[in-house]
């Protein structure tokens, strides 16, 4: 019976859940990335959790057997500080050479583990930093998720084609979260996501997850069905699509060549919140692009997206699924209230894990523009392009008429708590605050958007709470202003929106 068995994770040690430095000797050289104690507590509410790693320094004789033994005594009882318990740490001290039946990519602790722990293997999930932690899940019949930190970006080139790839530990616990929502799913409707890859294959619309909100999907190349998308959310046909690829592969049948920029940013991001826009193929119907020269491609790092769009076997043409101007889906329910009618049939994967549209941004032009922020980071795309970026507003905008500044609005008038506003609480008025803060008395309601003032956080809850707050058909909501760094530069352009003064300075409007 695998259904008393229990799913795990296996997770490298260095580059993975902690900083690569190189041969660890004592716990003061043990650096924990940020993200990987929320990351872990997360996990271990699904998943027994282990510890597989390689440290070859010890038949070299750089590291003896106690100083490693040290350091995963180190990582355990931090982890345990913070209520974190890993099951057992698994570790060959051997070099490639010796041969040894422990080392990665061979499957000699999970398969000790699954006989110890009564893991079910098919359920749990590998992940790391190296080639090796994916084939190891592979040999072992897990999933094997990639992770970019430590050695992450050096390997990559060295993977198999599909493989799972993430920034860091935070998006890979997202993925296998998301992923086992999937199967959760599966397990009840085995058949959903042929008959959804039928339908769309027929014409059909199909709503999907992605990591960052719903989308309506469409076959890109499919001119009527495509047409119903508008049609499904009241959208003016001048307002292009993005065009969702489960593969970089799937580029050529959507863009000429893909600049160099492009490539770069592509390795570090994809899958991930982020689309480009490009100078298109000319089989990319004139419907999807409202007759611009340029398509916006991005693939989604939510698993489901990326088997409906590998099933259906083309591209999927999808904007956010709301009506057009009300605000974006992050859960299945959202979608089927809104547009349950018009549409063919939901796929529900769960809560998103971004919670905002992807960021777009335009390498069509002569320099990097921003057309919308989202959830991609600003900062992040900087880095790696090496320059600041210029933010549609000093650009002519593509899209003329679609720039009206009251997108993602709620029904419900939306002000801010400040007092050029008249922000005071009552019987019927709602409160959207960042995080806990004085004055949150005698509001209707009170949304909280993060406990600790994490924007990240904050970006997940928004639309979900202004959702909530807009059903009590309330006179008015009171919104705070969040820091605009990182994700804040997305949730306060999509709050100004709601406000409805998101001014000439705004980025690009969102439908
Ligand atoms: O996260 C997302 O991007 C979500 C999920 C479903 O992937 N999709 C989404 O799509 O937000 P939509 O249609 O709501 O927003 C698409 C944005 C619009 O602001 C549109 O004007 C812009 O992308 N866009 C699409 N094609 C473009 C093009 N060729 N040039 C400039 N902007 C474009
Ligand atoms: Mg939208």
């Amino acid at each position: 019976m695998t259904s008393s068995l229990h799913p795990a994770v296996f997770l490298d040690r260095d580059g993975t859940i902690i900083e690569d430095r190189g041969h660890l000797r004592s716990p003061t050289d043990v650096v924990f990335y940020p993200d990987t104690v929320r990351a872990l507590q997360r996990l271990q509410e699904h998943f027994r959790l282990f510890i597989v790693t390689h440290q070859p320094g010890v038949s070299i004789g750089i590291l003896s057997a106690a100083e490693v033994l040290q350091v995963n005594e180190h990582v355990v009882a931090e982890l345990r500080r913070h209520g974190v318990a890993i099951s057992e740490v698994y570790c060959c001290p051997h070099r490639r050479e010796e041969a040894c039946a422990c080392i990665k990519p061979r499957p000699f602790f999970l398969k000790q583990a699954a006989g110890e722990h009564e893991l079910n293997l098919a359920r749990s999930f590998v992940v790391g930093d190296h080639p090796h932690d994916v084939a190891l899940a592979d040999h072992a019949g897990a999933t094997g998720i990639y992770v970019r930190s430590g050695h992450g970006a050096r390997h990559r080139t060295e993977l198999p084609p599909r493989t799972t790839i993430v920034a860091g530990i935070r998006e890979a616990t997202d993925w296998i979260l998301a992923y086992r929502e999937m199967q959760r799913q599966d397990d009840g409707d085995p058949g959903r996501l042929d008959r959804a890859a039928g339908l769309l294959r027929n014409s059909g619309l199909v709503a999907f997850p992605t990591e960052t909100v719903y989308g309506l999907g469409a076959v890109v190349f499919d001119e009527k069905a495509v047409a119903r998308v508008f049609e499904a959310k009241g959208r003016p046909r001048f307002d292009p699509l993005i065009v969702h690829v489960s593969s970089p592969d799937q580029l050529p049948l959507l863009v000429g060549a893909v600049p160099a920029a492009a490539q770069s940013l592509i390795d570090h991001f994809w899958p991930g919140p982020l689309t480009l826009v490009l100078p298109k193929a000319p089989q990319v119907p004139d419907l999807v692009t409202a007759g611009l020269p340029t398509v916006a491609v991005r693939m989604p790092r939510h698993p489901l997206a990326l088997k409906l769009i590998e099933r259906t076997g083309l591209p999927i043409a999808a904007p956010s699924a709301n009506p057009f101007g009300y605000v974006s889906p992050t859960t299945a329910e959202h979608v089927v209230r809104c547009l349950g009618d018009h549409i063919d049939m939901v796929l529900d994967g769960g809560p998103c894990t971004v919670g905002v549209e992807s960021t777009v941004l335009s390498l069509a032009g002569p320099r990097p523009a921003m057309l919308r922020a989202g959830g991609l980071a600003c900062e992040d795309l900087e880095r790696v392009l090496g320059v600041t970026l210029e933010h549609a507003a000093t650009f002519d905008r593509p899209t003329g008429p679609g720039q009206t500044p009251s997108h993602y609005a709620p029904r419900t008038p939306v002000v801010w708590a400040s007092p050029g506003d008249d922000f005071r609480p009552g019987a019927r008025v709602g409160l959207l605050a960042y995080r806990p803060r004085d004055g949150m008395a005698g509001f209707a309601a009170v949304e909280v958007l993060s406990a600790d003032g994490e924007l990240r956080e904050a970006a997940i809850n928004l639309f979900a709470a202004l959702h909530r707050l807009d059903a009590l058909s309330l006179d008015r909501i009171v919104a705070d202003t969040v820091p605009e760094t990182g994700l804040g530069l997305a949730i306060m352009d999509r709050l100004r929106r709601a406000t409805g003064k998101s001014s000439a300075d705004g980025l690009m409007a969102d439908q």
